[in-house]
C-alpha cells in the first residue's frame, strides 16, 4: 500500500484494531484497508477466537505488520510480546467486530487473552463495534454491557438491522467497513482539539488590475494556504476561507469561502466580524502596493502608459494585529528571498503577532508553486523553530502542532 493521500481524513492516526471471533470478522480486512486508505497506520490484535474466521496472514500482509494475538512470541525461547507497549502506541483502540464474549470481559476487567490484556492496559480510548445474532444483541446482559462499557466512555458503534448471517433478521450487523470509518472520522473530529476554534485564513495571491485585463499579481499557488485550511479542519477547526484567484480545489469540510481578486477585496472580507474568530492565520500573499490609476477596458498597445504609478494596498496583518483581542491568536507569513530572519523578525513585532512562519524562496524546493516547503516559526518571544524541507501536507500538520502549543502555554 502507498503513502496515505495528503488530504486523508484519519491521516497520521494509529489505529489498534481489535478483531474477535464473529462472522463478520471477514470485513475486518476491508475495514483495516479502509482505515489505511483514509491515513491512518493500522495494527491489527486478534482473539484466538477471531483466528477461526480470518487467517492472521491476511491481516498482517494487509497492514504490513505482525498481526499479534498470543502473550508469547516463542515459547521456546520466552519471547513475549508486550501488551503494555501496544496499548500505549494507538490513538485509539478499535474492537471491531467485538462479540458478545468479548464485550462482557471488557465489562469483568478480564485478562483471559492478548486481547484482553491490551484491552486492560490500554491508555487510549476504546470504541466498539458489537457484531451478533439479534438475539444475543437484544439480551439483557449485553445491553447492560454495553450501557456499561458507555458509562466508563467506551464508543459503542451501533450495529444496524439487516440479514445476519444465522438467516435471521435484526438488530445485530456489524456496519460496513465504510460506515465505521466514517463513524470514527465523526469521533475524531468530536475530539479534535481545535474543536469550537473559529479561524480566517487567507490564501493565494491577489491581482491589481492595470485595466480590465491585465493586473500585477504575484507567483502564489495557493498551496500552502489550501493544505493549511485541510490540516485545521482535520483537527476539527471551523475554517473560513478568503483565496484570492488558485487553481486548487476548496478542501473538504471548509466551512466558507470567499473568492476576492484584489488586496482591498481581501482585506474587506479579513475585516468583517473579525472580532467574532478566534484564531485569523495570514498565508496570502498580498500585493503590497497596487496601480493608482486603472483603466475600465482594456488599453491598447498605443495607450499603454511608459510608467505604471503606484500606491499601497490596505495591510491586513497590521489590520488584524492592531484589532487583535487578548483571547485572539493572529500568525502571519513571510516570504523572503534571502535567509528573511531579520525581516520576519521585525514584522512579527511591528505587527503585533503571536508567530510568524517564515518560508524563503532561497531554499531549494521551498515557496511558490512547489509541493514542499520549509519554514522556520518565530514565537513573539523570540524563540525559533527551525523545520526540514518537507511536504506542504507535513508542514501544515507542523504548524498546527506549534499553533496548539501556542494555545495551551
Ligand atoms: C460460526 C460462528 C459464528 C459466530 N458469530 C458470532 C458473532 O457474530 N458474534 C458473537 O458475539 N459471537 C459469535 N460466535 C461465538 C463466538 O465465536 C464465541 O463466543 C467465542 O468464544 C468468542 O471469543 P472471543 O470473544 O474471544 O473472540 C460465533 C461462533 C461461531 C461458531
Amino acid at each position: 500500500m502507498g503513502s496515505p493521500a495528503p488530504s486523508a481524513s484519519l491521516h497520521g492516526k494509529r489505529i489498534l484494531l481489535g478483531v474477535t471471533g464473529s462472522i463478520a470478522a471477514y470485513k475486518s480486512a476491508v475495514l483495516a484497508r479502509e482505515l489505511q486508505r483514509r491515513g491512518a497506520t493500522v495494527r491489527v490484535v486478534m482473539t484466538p477466537g477471531a483466528i477461526d474466521f480470518i487467517t492472521p496472514l491476511t491481516l498482517a500482509t494487509l497492514t504490513d505488520h505482525p498481526v499479534y494475538s498470543d502473550f508469547t512470541e516463542n515459547k521456546d525461547s520466552g519471547e513475549w510480546t508486550n501488551h503494555v507497549e501496544l496499548g500505549l502506541w494507538g490513538d485509539v483502540f478499535l474492537v471491531a467486530p467485538a462479540t458478545a464474549n468479548t464485550l462482557s470481559a471488557f465489562v469483568q476487567g478480564s485478562c483471559d487473552n492478548f486481547l484482553q490484556a491490551v484491552h486492560l492496559s490500554s491508555r487510549c480510548p476504546i470504541c466498539v463495534a458489537p457484531a451478533m445474532d439479534l438475539d444475543m444483541f437484544a439480551h439483557g446482559a449485553t445491553q447492560s454491557n454495553l450501557a456499561r462499557l458507555a458509562e466508563r466512555g467506551v464508543g459503542i458503534i451501533e450495529p444496524e438491522s439487516g440479514l445476519l448471517a444465522s438467516g435471521l433478521e435484526g438488530k445485530g450487523r456489524m456496519l460496513e467497513p465504510e460506515a465505521i470509518a466514517d463513524w470514527l472520522e465523526l469521533w475524531f473530529h468530536d475530539r479534535a482539539p481545535l474543536k469550537g476554534q473559529k479561524i480566517l485564513l487567507t490564501a493565494g495571491p491577489t491581482q491589481e488590475p492595470i485595466d480590465s485585463v491585465r493586473f500585477i499579481g504575484n507567483h502564489s499557488s495557493g498551496k500552502m494556504g489550501y493544505a493549511l485550511a485541510t490540516a485545521l479542519v482535520q483537527h476539527g477547526a471551523e475554517v473560513h476561507l478568503i483565496s484570492g484567484p488558485v487553481q486548487l480545489k476548496v478542501p473538504a469540510g471548509v466551512a466558507s469561502v470567499t473568492n476576492v481578486q484584489t488586496a482591498q477585496e481581501m482585506m474587506a472580507a479579513a475585516s468583517e466580524n473579525f472580532n467574532t474568530y478566534d484564531i485569523a492565520i495570514a498565508t496570502a500573499a498580498v500585493a503590497d502596493a497596487r496601480p493608482k490609476h486603472s483603466a475600465a477596458a482594456k488599453l491598447h498597445r498605443n495607450e499603454l502608459p511608459s510608467a505604471i504609478a503606484l500606491e499601497p494596498t490596505p495591510d491586513i496583518l497590521a489590520h488584524w494585529g492592531q484589532q487583535k483581542a487578548a483571547h485572539q491568536t493572529v500568525i502571519g507569513f513571510a516570504l523572503e528571498t534571502d535567509d528573511g530572519v531579520a525581516s520576519a523578525m521585525g514584522k512579527l513585532k511591528r505587527k503585533n503577532l503571536d508567530f510568524i512562519v517564515l518560508n524563503s524562496t532561497a531554499v531549494k524546493g521551498a515557496g511558490f508553486g512547489t509541493d514542499t516547503n520549509q519554514i522556520s516559526i518565530f514565537d513573539s518571544d523570540g524563540k525559533a523553530h527551525k523545520f526540514e524541507l518537507k511536504s506542504k501536507t507535513e508542514v501544515a500538520h507542523d504548524i498546527v502542532q506549534h499553533l496548539l502549543n501556542h494555545l495551551t502555554t
